[in-house]
């Protein structure tokens, strides 16, 4: 049951390089790495989606040979079928795309898929469960944002943990459910009980004095909480 498997399920981290020292990307990631981060998060703006520009295709594609981490990239752009074909040919593993960016999703998950990686799809913090009902079990992974898209170092919305318990309830046990933005010591655990089982982290990582331990105390959060999971994630 699905349940059972979020129960067991392991947390996964997943720190988010938008706010990595870019001068110095290589070393950033071998520190997370080292540290033992499970994803590699990469925030793609386009300044139209999102009011923000950070990097594209090329970034994904040098830094691809620099790391055999799973690149789980998210892309806060209004074109995502166009772009899926760009990234995943880079380098990206998986594709998390906005649903509020397209009105043709099948297109994407399909198109993601033929593509040969692992397709998401991301809720903003306005955009209700119903709004990806028919879809939901059509994905590998559940993106809810918990700020605002377009920028790192953002407060948690905390109002988002209701619509997280409900996805949660409503997955199968190879689903994900990922969490974005404002996710720290404080809320990592809120995340966790609230059934996430991946935790995107900037700010609070790369932010940090030393970002391995930061990585390894959000870690211990996470795990305390998925251990006191409430009742009707068991
Ligand atoms: C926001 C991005 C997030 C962001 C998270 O648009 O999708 O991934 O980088 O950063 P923090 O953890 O600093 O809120
Ligand atoms: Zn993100």
């Amino acid at each position: 049951m699905v349940g059972t498997d979020l129960k067991s399920a392991k947390i996964r981290i997943a720190p988010s390089l938008l706010s990595a020292d870019f001068g110095q990307l290589r070393e950033e990631i071998a520190r997370v790495e080292a540290a033992g981060a499970d994803l590699l998060h990469w925030d793609v703006m386009d300044g139209h989606f999102v009011p923000n520009l950070s990097l594209g295709v090329p970034v994904i594609e040098k830094v691809r040979a620099c790391t055999s981490l799973f690149f789980d990239t998210h892309v806060m752009i209004t074109d995502p079928l166009k772009y899926a074909e760009p990234f995943i040919k880079a380098g990206s593993d998986h594709y998390t795309f906005h649903i509020e960016a397209t009105a043709e999703p099948r297109r994407v998950i399909a198109r993601v898929r033929e593509l040969g990686a692992s397709v998401g799809i991301c809720l903003n913090p306005s955009t209700p469960a119903e709004a990806i009902e028919p879809l939901l079990k059509e994905v590998d992974l559940i993106l809810v944002m918990s700020v605002w898209p377009g920028f790192g170092g953002q407060k948690f919305i905390a109002d988002v943990l209701p619509k997280v318990q409900e996805i949660a309830r409503r997955l199968r046990p190879d689903q994900r459910l990922e969490i974005d933005g404002g996710i720290g010591l404080g809320t990592a655990g809120q995340a966790v009980a609230a059934g996430a089982d991946t935790l995107v982290a900037g700010n609070a990582i790369f932010g940090a004095p030393d970002p391995a331990e930061a990585l390894e105390r959000i870690r211990q959060e996470a795990e305390e909480a998925r251990a006191n999971r409430t009742p009707h994630l068991l």
